[in-house]
């Protein structure tokens, strides 16, 4: 008999979360009903938003519920169909369930088209990620050929997009992550301009060497030191778009601020925040974009795909410790 295994959120994490804040339980199979699906879970993402929805703090969306299964997104095959809409065999994705099996009624399911990429590229370049990085740099960022971009956290899901995507705009990328592994790979296998390593280099004389003319735009997924070193190197003008700021999500006690506030007037520079849902209307626009840039080889993609269920939650963990070149995936069974 096959079996469930699901992944719950047993207690809120204070700081960054341990395996105690998570329960694994085996079950039988869901059964779907009149209208429903029985979705196999192929593949899960894990996000570091997920961190945010643990805790209780009021954000844009509400948090995971203490005691039931973590959701994320996933991409998955129709295993059982009692809804006209779909047939046993579709390839689909959806939030769903940290789970091996998930039932849906199938709304907000979408059909996954193989012939755009691998599947797994739903969950990344051609998913929440791509679009991310898409909206927030092309509408917020408004890059400009030969001004100078910079990305933090840039050799992760969003960042590696938003870094491709402004060196197709005309622009001198600059990319900070924290590896030399993922220095090399931004240079020599993205062809940004430059990258930095945060966490070895002397961030200050670093981007100011690899930002001779200052910063136009700064894509930032990651706030704290990093954010506040770019800070004092924008232009007149910039834009400062908000993406993320996972250096904040696991402390205690959050830093105080924001702390560059006359560098901004100075500089009569943008700062604004987005959540890639308020493009919910565009996505096809982005969609096709990103696709066709994929085609054309001109955006390129790494994935770290942990293999198992059993291993999401270290996954998730691992975003923490910055494990991930590219899109962090669970890797959970093969179609049938
Ligand atoms: N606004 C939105 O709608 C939206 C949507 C999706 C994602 N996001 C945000 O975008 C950011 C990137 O998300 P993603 O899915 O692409 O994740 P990701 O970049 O693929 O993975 C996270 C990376 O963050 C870096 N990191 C971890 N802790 C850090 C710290 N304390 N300081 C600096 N860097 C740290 C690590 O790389 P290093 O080795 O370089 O440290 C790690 O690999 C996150 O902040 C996320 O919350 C926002």
């Amino acid at each position: 008999m096959k079996k469930n295994l699901k992944i719950l959120l047993k207690s809120r994490p204070t700081g960054m979360p341990t395996m105690e804040n998570f329960q694994f339980v085996e079950e039988e199979v869901p059964v779907p009903k009149d209208g429903e699906i029985l979705i196999k879970t192929l593949y899960l993402s894990v996000d570091p938003y997920m961190r945010g929805r643990m805790s209780d703090a009021k954000s844009y969306v509400a948090p995971f519920p203490v005691g039931e299964v973590l959701t994320g997104g996933v991409v998955g095959q129709v295993v059982e169909s009692h809804n006209e809409n779909f047939r046993v065999g579709e390839l689909v994705t959806a939030e769903l369930g940290w789970a091996r099996y998930s039932v849906s009624d199938g709304q907000k399911v979408r059909k996954i088209d193989p012939t755009a990429g691998p599947i797994t590229t739903a969950l990344g370049v051609l998913g929440m990620p791509g679009l991310t990085a898409y909206f927030g740099l092309l509408d917020i960022g408004k890059p400009q050929p030969g001004e100078t971009v910079v990305v933090s956290g840039a050799a992760g899901a969003v960042g590696s997009v938003a870094g491709q995507i402004a060196k197709i705009k005309g622009c001198r990328v600059v990319g900070i992550a924290g590896s030399e592994t993922k220095v090399r790979y931004l240079v020599d296998e993205l062809g940004f301009d430059a990258a930095v390593n945060y966490k070895t280099d002397n961030l200050h004389a670093a981007l100011k060497e690899a930002c001779p003319n200052g910063v136009d735009v700064y894509f930032d997924n990651v706030g704290g030191d990093v954010t506040d070193a770019v800070i004092y190197r924008i232009n007149t003008n910039a834009r400062i778009v908000l993406c993320g700021q996972i250096a904040q999500y696991n402390l205690e006690k959050v830093d105080v601020g924001p702390r560059l506030f006359t560098q901004l007037l100075i500089k009569s520079a943008m700062v604004k925040g987005f959540i890639v849902t308020q493009y919910a209307q565009r996505a096809n626009e982005g969609i096709q974009a990103l696709s066709q840039w994929l085609r054309e080889g001109r955006i390129k993609y790494s994935e770290h795909i942990v293999e198992g269920l059993e291993n999401a939650v270290d996954a998730f963990l691992g975003l923490f410790r910055g494990d991930n070149i590219g899109k962090q995936l669970v890797h959970v069974s093969d179609p049938e």
